[in-house]
């Protein structure tokens, strides 16, 4: 555990406890509000994260913005972060041992950042956070509250790309984020 967003941010620069470090361009670190009172948390980086180090810049991301930006929750209050900081091949999920590798880091922005509720983008998030008996498909939409942290599974916004009902759902869901976020004011 690092006390400092710098002293985690240079241990995850020189990061090589996983094979993803063989690739990468850059690490995707987290971006946004430091004491965001809603934290989004992703899968792992694709092509244009990678090229740039920012979380979801690519075209997902351009969706969530949007989405986001729709419902009066601006990009820059909130806190963004990945499983892996590191772009797998191809964008395959992370494997177990890559995720387990570095997840100690995400949990170090969690207790840095202190958030009251978590969005749980996707299956890898929602697994490899809450546990690997959860299913997205039956989860998401609902709040599950574990040790004073409310989460709110939803799709990944890569998954609005493919299928058009969902971006409703995914819409809804962050509507009772929205909602929830006025009982932390
Ligand atoms: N997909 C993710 O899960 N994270 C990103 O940062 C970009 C795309
Ligand atoms: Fe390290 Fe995480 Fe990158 Fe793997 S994905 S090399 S654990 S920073």
């Amino acid at each position: 555990m690092y006390e400092t967003w710098e002293e985690l941010e240079a241990s995850i620069k020189q990061c090589n406890k996983c094979k993803l470090c063989q690739n990468r361009t850059n690490i995707v670190f987290g971006t946004g509000n430091k004491q965001a009172k809603v934290m989004l948390i992703g899968e792992g980086p694709g092509a244009d994260e990678d090229k740039e180090g920012i979380p979801f810049v690519g075209k997902a991301g351009q969706l969530m913005n949007k989405a986001l930006a729709g419902l009066g929750l601006n990009r820059e209050e909130l806190y963004i972060a990945n499983i892996v900081k590191c772009r797998p091949p191809s964008n395959r999920v992370p494997e177990e041992d890559e995720a387990n590798a570095c997840l100690d880091y995400l949990r170090n922005q969690v207790l840095l950042v202190k958030p009251s509720i978590i969005v749980l983008l996707g299956s890898t998030a929602l697994k490899n956070i809450l546990g690997k008996e959860y299913g997205i498909t039956s989860a998401r939409g609902t709040w599950i509250e574990k040790k004073g942290i409310f989460y709110m599974p939803t799709w990944h916004p890569a998954a609005l790309l493919r299928d058009e009902n969902k971006k409703i759902e995914f819409w809804n869901d962050l509507k009772e984020v929205k909602k929830k976020m006025q009982e932390f004011i």
